[in-house]
């Protein structure tokens, strides 16, 4: 097994296919574009675990993804994808840094769910991208973006779905998506480090938020999504 790449949360490695890899994910956990960072014993798996629960979800609904099978605790068999240099972030409510950034406060519903999107650069800190820079800069085609943006917002809707029974709202999220061969395929992850999960009654964080705003223990909060959605 060969290390082909290492990010803030998980690990890429070859296997004997060429055309798959296993996806690691570590305990590490960061914020802030990696200037607060921990490691959590126990966090891989639990992202793994929500992550591979929603890309079958998602499967089932017809939504093309990159995961192929279950490994281990913390690992899956995926497709190997060229990640489109895109962060596709979807609000539902604000949050975040839209808050910060137009002075609004938090938890206000929007009646269609917003796109933004950001360029993958570590380097820049993800600068948000406006279509009409990402065309000029030929990123990616028209054709394809709206491919992406058609199914980003099934995927939403796939998600609240669930989401809604189990009394938590789905403030917002990230997805990237990734070529494999002419396809584009779902990839990355899904899990509470990059999406908001409210509780819909008592407005707690069962996310992320848990560990950037310091409101108690992170595990047990993703444990608590965990045991809540059934996973
Ligand atoms: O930070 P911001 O409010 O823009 O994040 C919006 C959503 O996108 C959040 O759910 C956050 O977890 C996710 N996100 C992410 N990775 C990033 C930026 C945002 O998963 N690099």
């Amino acid at each position: 097994m060969e290390k082909l790449y290492e990010g803030k949360a998980k690990i890429l490695y070859s296997t004997e296919k060429s055309e798959e890899v296993i996806i690691y994910y570590k305990d590490d956990v960061t914020a802030f574009n990696g200037e607060k960072k921990d490691n959590l014993k126990g966090k891989g798996v639990l992202n793994k675990k929500i992550t591979k629960y929603f890309f079958e979800y998602l499967e089932e609904n017809k939504i093309k993804t990159q995961y192929i099978k279950d490994r281990d605790e913390s690992s899956f068999f995926a497709k190997k994808v060229k990640i489109v240099p895109l962060e596709v972030i979807v609000r539902n409510k604000t949050a975040g840094s839209f808050c910060k950034r137009y002075g609004v406060k938090k938890g206000i519903n929007f009646e269609n769910p917003l796109i933004e999107y950001s360029l993958k650069d570590d380097s820049l800190g993800d600068p948000m991208i406006s279509k009409e820079a990402i065309y000029a800069l030929k990123i990616i085609s028209e054709e394809k973006l709206n491919y992406i943006e058609k199914t980003t917002l099934k995927i939403n809707n796939l998600l609240k779905k669930i989401l809604e029974p189990k009394k938590i709202d789905l403030v917002d999220f990230k997805l990237e998506y990734g070529y494999f061969g002419e396809q584009i395929l779902l990839s990355d992850e899904i899990s509470p480090d990059t999406c908001r999960f409210w509780d819909k009654e008592t407005g707690e964080s069962l996310d992320k938020d848990i560990y950037r705003e310091d409101k108690g223990n992170l595990i047990l909060g993703y444990e608590n999504f965990i045991r809540r959605m059934g996973i």
